[in-house]
């Protein structure tokens, strides 16, 4: 046995276009998704109800997505409601509905401006209609759009995700449009909420949790994970920083041998 090769991590470092030149360096587009844990107990600190801590987190995520686009990530995918949310108080989940709403309307003339491409992965036939349209404007809106990807996972679960997939392939496959021996996995991640969409590189989870709480669970099947001590709300363009300096002292294998 051959003692295991410490890995080659880079030097901390304050310099926030480090990970950037990482990144460019590589030359390669890099799909960053990240579970946005930890606005309760944000707000628990501070004496504060939990809606201010998911108002918080909005903050933060307005945040990431900017230090993505500086660090030179090409999309983002945030974890902002899962199917197992619904086991949340309603009037929680009556907040966290309207925050998605006030999100798209404040943000979506910027992001269109900048050249963000929006969509929205997850079951949204249990949304209400006048969200599903918000939605809906802010994907037409941004269709074009090939800068920046941003993909907001809201009333998303893996399972669920890859149910309603499968289900759409046994009705083509019963309609008599699909053979079996069509069905790849190609076709597969064709018929995901994801559908042409990269997949993560890296995932990253806030909050301290170490679980993947059903989010991407085809698409993260090789991607890296790094887990962050610090509260949702908390997180800034330096955590961003050190997430993507972890990833790039990483080997991804995929399977293979990796280098020497
Ligand atoms: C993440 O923060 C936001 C959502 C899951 C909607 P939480 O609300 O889960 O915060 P904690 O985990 O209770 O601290
Ligand atoms: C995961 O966080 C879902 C989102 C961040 C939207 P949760 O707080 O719901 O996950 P668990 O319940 O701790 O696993
Ligand atoms: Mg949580």
């Amino acid at each position: 046995m051959t003692a295991k090769p410490a890995p080659q991590m880079p030097a901390p470092t304050p310099e926030r276009n480090d990970a950037k030149a990482a990144g460019a360096a590589a030359g390669v587009a890099l799909h960053v998704a990240i579970i946005m844990d930890g606005n309760g107990r944000w707000a628990a600190a501070r004496g504060l109800p939990r809606a201010d801590g998911h108002r918080a987190g909005v903050e933060a995520a307005r945040r990431a997505v900017e230090a993505a686009r500086d660090l030179g990530v090409t999309a983002l995918t945030l974890y902002s409601f899962s199917t197992e949310n619904w086991r949340r108080p309603a009037g929680e989940i009556r907040d966290l509905m309207n925050l998605l709403r006030q999100f798209i309307f404040q943000d979506l003339p910027t992001l269109k401006k900048e050249g963000v491409r929006v969509r929205v992965i997850g079951d949204r036939a249990s949304l209400d209609p006048e969200l599903r349209m918000l939605v809906a404007r802010a994907e037409g809106e941004t269709a074009g759009n090939e800068r920046f990807l941003l993909q907001i996972a809201f009333n998303y679960g893996g399972r669920d995700e890859i149910t309603r997939a499968a289900r759409a392939i046994a009705k083509e496959a019963a309609a008599g449009a699909l053979k079996p021996e069509e069905v790849t996995e190609a076709a597969f991640a064709a018929r995901l909420d994801t559908a042409d969409a990269p997949e993560p590189d890296l995932v990253i989870r806030t909050s301290g949790e170490k679980r993947i709480s059903n989010f991407l669970l085809w698409q993260a099947a090789y991607a890296e994970y790094v887990f962050l001590d610090v509260l949702w709300p908390d997180f800034d363009h330096a955590h961003f920083v050190r997430a993507l300096e972890e990833f790039h002292g990483r080997e991804r294998r995929f399977g293979g041998v990796g280098a020497a």
